[in-house]
């Protein structure tokens, strides 16, 4: 594979560019609004600059380079002109996907393989008949040239070589592909952040801790074990009889599943979107890619420093 169509140049799509790029994919990226697919460019060339600052890139990748390998096309049918591998990042609406789907059938090349990094939908239903054999979805976490995690799961008639030409060519570029058998809504990472969003949501929509002391909770705490351990690695050194005696005291419960949350509503409501908008559960006055490149620098860091300690592995045998 080496002809990559992103669709969407949004939060993953212009950072998937990247990605593909650096994977040593020629990448064509286009988005329908023409202000996100310019500011794409900037955002592409700030991620590359501190990834090469921190000795995750290639010294040689200037932004004359990255210009070479990433060409961005407003027009969908110029961007997926002769593309082997179509990465679609477009806003999270079966609608949207469906239209777009549709689309990409009449103006893909036919043996072009459909990759959805859709978060939460069977996007499956919504592809024409004669792309099944080749959809699927690869579903990337932010920043994903940065985290590795890629979840691949095949449509219910994608071809087994299909699949497994996507898995090889993730692990070709670094990546750490997981192949599900089937669509589960969130994959595997995807649902525990879910139940730890729906967890948080409720300690601070009940006032039981604010948004810095819950983030103080999993940064100070929760956190720090599960990068060289994972969860049941953790279980196995804290004891499997405490797991026992946690899953029997009854009087914790998950938290009910509402739907929204008002804290949550309010903050949308008030216009405080996440970074991008300066606000969200915290101010953030900085410009987003002076806030990218800080957290890009600190994940670096962590990432190599994490390479360097290794994690459990080779140490223990899975059941
Ligand atoms: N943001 C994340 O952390 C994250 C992580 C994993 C997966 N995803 C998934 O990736 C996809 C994109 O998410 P995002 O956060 O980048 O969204 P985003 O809103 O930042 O970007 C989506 C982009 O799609 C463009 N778009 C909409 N319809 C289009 C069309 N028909 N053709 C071309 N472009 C179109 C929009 O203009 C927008 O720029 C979603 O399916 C989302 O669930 C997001």
């Amino acid at each position: 594979m080496s002809r990559v169509a992103v669709i969407g140049a949004g939060t993953m799509g212009h950072a998937l560019a990247l990605v593909f790029a650096l994977g040593g994919h020629q990448v064509r990226l286009t988005d329908s609004n023409e202000a996100t697919l310019a500011r794409a460019q900037g955002l592409m060339e700030k991620a590359l600059a501190t990834l090469v600052e921190g000795g995750e890139a290639p010294a040689d990748w200037t932004s004359g380079h990255l210009a070479q390998s990433v060409t961005r096309h407003p027009s969908l049918a110029e961007a997926v002109d002769g593309a082997e591998l179509i990465v679609e990042a477009i806003i999270e609406t079966p609608e949207a996907k469906r239209a777009l789907f549709a689309q990409l059938d009449a103006l893909a090349p036919a043996d072009a393989i459909i990759a959805s990094n859709t978060s939460h939908l069977d996007v499956f239903p919504l592809i024409p008949a004669a792309r099944q054999a080749r959809a699927l979805i690869a579903h990337w976490y932010t920043p994903p040239y940065l985290v590795d995690l890629v979840d691949v799961i095949p449509g219910p008639q994608c071809e087994p070589a299909v699949f497994e030409g996507v898995m090889q060519t993730l692990r070709d570029m670094g990546k750490q592909p997981l192949g599900l058998k089937k669509f589960v809504p969130g994959y595997v990472a995807n649902r525990i952040q879910a139940a730890i969003g729906l967890e948080v949501q409720h300690l601070l929509d009940e006032g039981v801790a604010t948004a810095p002391e819950i983030d103080a909770a999993i940064i100070h705490g929760l956190a720090l074990r599960l990068p060289i351990l994972g969860v049941f690695a953790k279980a196995d050194f804290t004891g499997l009889a405490l797991s026992q005696a946690i899953l029997s005291n009854k009087s914790y419960a998950p938290p009910p599943v509402r739907g929204r949350s008002d804290t949550l509503d309010t903050l949308v409501a008030e216009g405080r979107t996440g970074v991008l908008a300066g606000a969200g559960y915290y101010d953030w006055p900085q410009d987003p890619a002076t806030l990218f490149e800080a957290r890009d620098r600190r994940l670096i860091a962590l990432k190599q420093a994490m390479r360097e300690i290794g994690t459990m592995a080779g140490l223990e045998r899975g059941t």
